[in-house]
């Protein structure tokens, strides 16, 4: 794959004690399940895609550390300024590793806290635009909702199947799907486990467009650039105030968003943006 950076592979040879990537040493990984490369005319968006493409993606440990792992990069990465996530055509990601967690012990579940790490993508600082082609089910429909937006192919199913297999959403399934579609329709899916498809998801409102699927990952980019774009600085508040509002009341979530827009004015981006409107040109940002 001409032009691909493996994300993990980058820093391969500063490290030298290995780092254990889950049960893999991250120096030595030939067959990365992430890769990354940078994209857009600056190259300025990160483009992270899950490689696991003969398990459709299927969300291994291994998996899910080099995530994790290449998510932080890209947040350090003074360069980037928004991701997009991305799997194959057939599959963003065809959910949890059903293989990996049918022997699994509920005590060493609750214990390890399984699934506690898949939060990183959630908690990243810089947006993060999920492209999805094919399948997003289980938790591929729970990481696609962790992200702050979803670009649909009109290839793409979403659903959570997971009451199929004897077992419930575990990564924000009953949540996120929830504010984002509503109870009912919510409630159906978890409970039949039957998917949608791109259409009907962008008429429920979880997803934003969607587009023929040869161009999703094209579309996420553009708007990836548009989004890195502006000021970093006020891109990083105004996500964390949006965001306040799935984790707060309403009246806390209005006094962040209140607080963050007043710290807007100590910015120089803030000069720069409404002096350059009020002389009719582009404003030039410096991310301060
Ligand atoms: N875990 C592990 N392996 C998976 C997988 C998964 N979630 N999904 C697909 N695979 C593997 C298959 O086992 C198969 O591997 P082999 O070739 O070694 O047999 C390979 O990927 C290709 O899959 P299929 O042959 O099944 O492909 P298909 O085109 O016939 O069907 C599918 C595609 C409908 C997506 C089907 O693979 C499927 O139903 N997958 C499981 C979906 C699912 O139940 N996801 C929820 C998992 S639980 C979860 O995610 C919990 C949570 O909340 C975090």
């Amino acid at each position: 794959m001409a032009g691909i950076v493996v994300g993990l592979a980058r820093g391969a040879a500063r490290i030298r004690s290995p780092i254990m990537l889950g049960t893999r040493p991250m120096s030595t990984i030939k067959d990365p399940l992430v890769l990354f490369e940078n994209r857009g005319e600056k190259k300025d968006v990160g483009l992270i895609t899950l490689n696991r493409k003969k398990a459709l993606n299927a969300l291994c440990d291994d998996l899910m550390n080099e995530l994790t792992l290449t998510i932080e990069r890209a947040e350090a990465d003074d360069q980037i300024g928004a991701l997009v996530l991305t799997g194959s055509h057939k599959a963003f990601a065809a959910g949890a590793d059903i293989k990996e967690m049918q022997n699994k012990q509920m005590a060493e579940s609750f214990m390890h806290k399984f699934l506690s790490k898949w939060d990183k993508v959630s908690h990243c600082s810089k947006p993060i635009i999920a492209a999805v082609n094919g399948y997003a089910l289980g938790g591929g429909c729970e990481l696609a909702m962790m992200c702050d937006i979803i670009y649909a192919g009109d290839n793409a199913k979403f659903g959570q199947p997971e009451i199929n297999i004897g077992t419930i959403p575990g990564a924000g399934g009953t949540q996120r799907l929830t504010k984002a579609i509503g109870k009912s329709r919510a409630m159906e899916m978890c409970l039949t486990g039957t998917p949608i498809d791109a259409h009907q998801a962008a008429a429920w409102g979880l997803v934003s467009k969607v587009v023929p699927a040869e161009t999703t990952v094209d579309e996420a980019v553009k708007l990836a650039e548009k989004i890195s774009s502006q000021s970093r600085l006020i891109v990083a508040m105004c996500k964390e105030s949006v965001l306040c509002s799935f984790e707060t009341p309403l009246t806390q979530g209005l006094r962040t968003e209140k607080r963050l827009f007043q710290i807007t004015f100590g910015t120089k981006d803030q000069k720069e943006g409404m002096t350059a409107f009020v002389e009719k040109r582009a404003p030039k940002f410096s991310n301060s």
